[in-house]
């Protein structure tokens, strides 16, 4: 697909990688953006080609007011997401959070606008992360949603092949939001990764790396996922 004239549907937009896909989006010529948010008082946009919609990934009624009068969108990008870093041992409420929020919103979303995109033939972006691929100690909770929204990338591509809809992941290492503000390490600005995300979607990646490490980790992933699991377990 191109980004250029497209309809597209971001959620978590106000901020971090959501806000900079929105402006890779404008700026690549996309006719339409759905710019979601938990509060749209806080999305930045001045753009009129931006529909502002009130969107809580976690909320099932906040789901159906915001997708069902939409029939036009060709891209849905799946951006909303948290961290609340525990360790296997971390309370359960925090591990339950993480999975509301990057799995089940996920899920929520996808199946709200699925028959819009299958009309439309349409294409999903997920953003996973490398700790989809192998689990990071320190932030388990995080490493299991995103697990699960990795598995969810590959049964929601194979579902909806027959209908012509595309599903591409996106593994990010670390880039600089506010998600990130506590890893010291170096990060990929989040316009250089939202660029990258929508390159990749028009060169149809199932698996998308949009800065240096992911680059790397996912290089090693493909011929041996395990050395990956060592790596990560040694973090
Ligand atoms: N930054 C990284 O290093 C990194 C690496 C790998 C993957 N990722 C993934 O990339 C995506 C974007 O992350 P980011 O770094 O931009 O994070 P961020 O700066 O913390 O922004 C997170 C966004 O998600 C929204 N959000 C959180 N809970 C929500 C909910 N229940 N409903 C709707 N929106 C919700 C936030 O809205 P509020 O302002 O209302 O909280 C915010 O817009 C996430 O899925 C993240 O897991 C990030």
């Amino acid at each position: 697909m191109q980004i250029k004239n497209t309809i597209a549907f971001v959620t978590g937009a106000n901020r971090g990688i959501g806000k900079a896909l929105v402006d890779a989006l404008l700026a690549g010529g996309a006719k339409k953006v759905y710019a979601t948010a938990r509060d749209v008082a806080k999305l930045p946009f001045s753009d009129s080609r931006v529909v502002k919609v009130q969107l809580d990934v976690t909320n099932a009624e906040s789901v159906k007011a915001a997708t069902q009068d939409i029939n036009d969108v060709e891209l849905l990008i799946n951006n909303a997401g948290v961290n609340a870093g525990r360790t296997a041992f971390g309370d359960i409420e925090g591990h339950r959070s993480d999975l509301e929020v990057n799995y089940f919103g996920v899920l929520r979303v996808s199946q709200a606008l699925a028959n819009t995109l299958k009309a439309n033939k349409g294409t999903i972006v997920n953003l996973n992360s490398l700790v989809s691929l192998a689990s990071m100690a320190p932030i388990a909770s995080y490493g299991v949603s995103k697990a699960a929204s990795h598995s969810l990338t590959l049964a929601l591509r194979a579902e909806l092949a027959k209908d012509n809809v595309s599903v591409y992941g996106v593994y990010p290492g670390p880039i600089d939001t506010d998600m990130a503000k506590d890893m010291p390490m170096d990060k990929a600005s989040p316009s250089d990764a939202a660029k990258v995300i929508l390159d990749g979607v028009e060169a149809q990646e199932t698996h998308i790396t949009p800065d240096a490490m992911s680059q790397e980790v996912v290089a090693t992933w493909r011929s041996n996922p395990v050395a990956v699991e060592e790596m990560f377990a040694s973090m």
